[in-house]
């Protein structure tokens, strides 16, 4: 059966990124396949989060999911805390998983710096959980940034060995050939990587000190203008040809914005406006930005405002998680060959 699963941090700014590269593809999705959208609050804490800001923060992604069209009438939105199947499952994973399989993630190089004795151990583990978030309901199709892919490899490393370490038990219990799916990653479209508005080499993160990097979800139509008339670009006209971006990091990636933003493709963007130049091409960015984003920071500020209608949508996606993710755990437990209370 397909099943997609994603999740979003609540940590910092939403930004365009998260939008194009994730949330606006979860949105299309619902019309293919049942979907469960989870905010992500266990993976959030491996670095530290004001009690506050994170309950904050939490409502926050869940409106940008409800904004941007997701129908929590249709696909599950809930919390990751609020389904203890996560945890139980990654503990269960951190004793499949290898810690050579850990020690090559990239992320977590970047993420922990140069101190990393000082680092969390939940940093370190943080792709086991996002492991367990997936295969808890044993999904079958996961929609990221192109800067998911590794740990995305790294779930099917670990459905893999499980399948293969418990293939006895698995077969004996009447599970077939395997229990896990070898989930495939969906990455793609013009704006898997959505880079810095400052420096077209970086990717555009909720971390970069400048805010003028990012545009956010809740940017009003003014900072959306300022942000992308200022983006840093080359001085030559756009190309009529997708080879003549090469080596043009930001202009690729605002043409790229462009296509994501309107649903077509960098062909689409160049056909219509190669040979102009960045001040008209900018001034039509800005446009379709206002137009596509404005409603959706709008209706954020209006559910967040009321926080119960946003909790009781969590709670009904919780229970509706729960009920598919509890027989699985339950599975991998007899499988595992735990003894069960009776
Ligand atoms: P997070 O919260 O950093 O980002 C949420 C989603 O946004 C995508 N993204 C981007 N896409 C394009 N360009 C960018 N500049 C950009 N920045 C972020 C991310 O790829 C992601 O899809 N580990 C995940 C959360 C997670 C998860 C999961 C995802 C936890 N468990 C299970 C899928 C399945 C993360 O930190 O995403």
């Amino acid at each position: 059966k397909e099943l997609v699963f994603s999740g979003v941090q609540p940590t910092g700014n939403l930004h365009l990124g998260n939008y194009l590269g994730a949330i606006k593809r979860f949105v299309a999705m619902q019309a293919q396949f049942e979907c469960l959208y989870c905010v992500v609050d266990l993976h959030a804490i491996t670095v530290w989060q004001d009690p506050a800001e994170l309950t904050r923060q939490i409502r926050e992604v869940t409106a940008a999911f409800l904004a941007a069209g997701i129908d929590p009438a249709r696909s599950v939105v809930f919390n990751q805390s609020q389904v203890p199947q996560h945890a139980e499952l990654a503990w269960i994973f951190n004793c499949v998983a290898r810690l050579g399989w850990l020690n090559r993630m990239t992320q977590f190089k970047e993420k922990a710096g140069k101190d990393r004795e000082n680092a969390s151990v939940g940093l370190y583990d943080y792709p086991v959980l996002m492991a367990a978030d997936i295969l808890a309901y044993r999904a079958t199709h996961v929609p990221v940034g192109e800067d998911q892919k590794q740990h995305l490899e790294l779930t099917r490393d670990i459905a893999q060995k499980f399948n293969n370490d418990f293939a006895g038990a698995i077969q004996e219990q009447g599970h077939g050939e395997a229990f896990f799916p070898i989930t495939e990653p969906l990455i793609g479209g013009p704006a898997a990587r959505v880079m810095s508005l400052r420096d077209g080499t970086k990717k555009m993160s909720k971390s970069d000190p400048s805010d003028y990097s990012r545009i956010n979800l809740t940017d009003d139509s003014d900072a959306i203008a300022t942000k992308v008339r200022k983006a840093k670009t080359d001085a030559e006209p756009l190309p009529s040809e997708i080879a003549g971006l090469e080596k043009r990091p930001e202009a690729d990636n605002l043409v790229g914005i462009f296509a994501a933003l309107n649903d077509a493709s960098r062909e689409d963007v160049l056909r219509e406006y190669g040979g102009a130049q960045f001040s008209a091409f900018k001034g039509a960015l800005v446009d379709l930005a206002v137009a596509k984003l404005g409603p959706i920071g709008a209706e954020m500020k209006r559910l967040v405002a009321d926080p119960g209608h946003i909790d009781a949508v969590l709670a009904d996606g919780a229970a509706r998680a729960e009920a598919i993710a509890a027989p699985n755990i339950a599975a991998v437990k007899d499988i595992v060959g735990f003894v069960r209370r009776r």
